[in-house]
């Protein structure tokens, strides 16, 4: 089954120049980029992708956190790409990561340098994981709506 998938580098991860850490892994996997974009996203935008997440106690932590600086957005195309896109990023916390996952690797290789004050305090964790993913075909294609209003080029693929 052939889908697209939306994914970013939150800002800690842009700011530690991991963007191409963090996308090596899903083509290596066989996810083609399809669409890509660097911004730093605005409260309606950042709102209106982690609506779900509205009552949580962290909510205003997650929208502050995702506004404060540049993203870097993509869209992923291929064989079964959802799943396949959150079993290569991992847990939420990536300290529980696994090994082999982008999440778990990242955390192991960067956890005693300047990430550290990060990677100690589990809520900062927790916001900063490396990368967003969407878990649902459902939340992929709405994703995709809001940071690719024009729509992402798969169809050449
Ligand atoms: P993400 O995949 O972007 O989707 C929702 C985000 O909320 C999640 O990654 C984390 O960054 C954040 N999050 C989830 N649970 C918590 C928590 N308990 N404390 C702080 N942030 C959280």
């Amino acid at each position: 089954q052939m889908q697209t998938t939306l994914a970013f580098v939150k800002p800690k991860a842009c700011e530690h120049g991991l963007i191409s850490e963090i996308l090596t892994p899903f083509e290596q996997a066989k996810l083609k980029v399809v669409g890509a974009r660097v911004l730093t996203p605005s409260e309606v935008h950042a709102k209106e992708h982690y609506e779900a997440h509205i009552d949580k106690e962290f909510y205003q932590d997650l929208i502050t956190h995702t506004m404060s600086g540049p993203i870097f957005v993509f869209a992923l195309h291929g064989d079964n790409a959802v799943e396949l896109a959150r079993k290569l990023v991992g847990e939420t916390d990536s300290a529980e990561a696994a090994k082999g996952t982008i999440r778990g690797d990242l955390f192991e290789k960067y956890k005693e340098g300047s990430y550290k004050p990060i990677a100690d305090d589990k809520n900062l964790r927790m916001l900063n994981n490396f990368v967003h993913c969407s878990d649902t075909v459902e939340n992929a294609e709405r994703e995709i709506r809001i940071w690719f209003p024009k729509g992402v080029d798969y169809k050449s693929r």
